[in-house]
């Protein structure tokens, strides 16, 4: 495991990119694992910066999503098919077709679940997992209590989930859907290398406990010290609680 701690919030989606890039140009035709939320943005907006200057190229580039909200309309903002193609997509030149997300509109989530494994085994799985960290420390969304190795599935967001996730609902939690599918545990451990960014001080208790804490089901972002290639990237504020003890 690498850890980097940079001051800023630039400079850790710099030192992210640049461990990003440095993956394209070895494998142009990557599956590139994508988070949503807020802490990769930075980062895929480094990237962008990166790719109009001509850098890199996301063309041959397939992007897997983490996870989806269940029972949003396709057309809401905040699915995040629609994050993801407006974040990641259309920033990086990614093609919608090249972006692949569970169906979250679906009346069958569990089919929906099994559907985008299937799409992971069909793409040769995934060749560098970008994760952020809830304050609860979940990834993607297995919230604590996931089980290690859990597949992809249907998921029950905590209310501490939605009551963070609500400040992209206009600040009204009841607005948040209450259910998900996301990539297992498992599932996310199995990709080739993981790249986890925390910033902000609201992360440093869940980054200490994944960092320093037991490997454990009631910290899942602990689990990504059971995997052989992991880069962690923290601003200060994300790392302050490493420090002590
Ligand atoms: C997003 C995801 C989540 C977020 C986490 C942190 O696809 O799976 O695990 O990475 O909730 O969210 P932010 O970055 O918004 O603090």
């Amino acid at each position: 495991m690498r850890t980097f701690v940079r001051k800023t919030v630039e400079e850790v989606a710099e030192v992210a990119a640049e461990h990003v890039v440095q993956l394209i140009r070895a494998h142009p035709e990557m599956v590139l694992g994508v988070a949503t939320g807020s802490s990769p943005l930075p980062l895929y907006a480094a990237l962008s910066r990166r790719a109009a200057a001509g850098e890199v190229s996301f063309a041959d580039v397939t992007a897997v999503a983490l996870d989806e909200y269940l029972g949003l309309p396709p057309e809401h903002p905040e699915t995040y098919r629609n994050v993801l193609r407006r974040e990641v997509g259309e920033r990086l030149g990614i093609q919608p077709s090249q972006i692949v997300v569970p169906d979250g509109a679906t009346s069958d989530p569990d089919a929906a679940a099994a559907e985008l494994e299937r799409s992971l085994s069909h793409l040769g799985g995934v060749d560098l997992q970008i994760l952020g960290v809830g304050t609860n420390g979940h990834i993607g969304f297995n919230e604590p209590g996931s089980a290690l190795d859990s597949r992809t599935r249907p998921v029950v967001l905590s209310g501490r989930t939605r009551a963070a996730n609500a400040r992209f609902f206009g600040g009204d939690v009841t607005l948040v859907p209450s259910r998900a599918i996301t990539q297992g545990i498992g599932t996310i451990l199995a990709a080739r290398r993981l790249l986890v960014v925390a910033t902000g001080a609201a992360k440093a208790g869940a980054v200490a406990a994944a960092i320093r804490g037991p490997i454990t089901a009631e910290c899942p972002a602990s689990s990504v010290r059971l995997h052989p290639d992991v880069t962690i990237v923290l601003d200060e504020a994300a790392a302050a609680l490493l420090r002590v003890g």
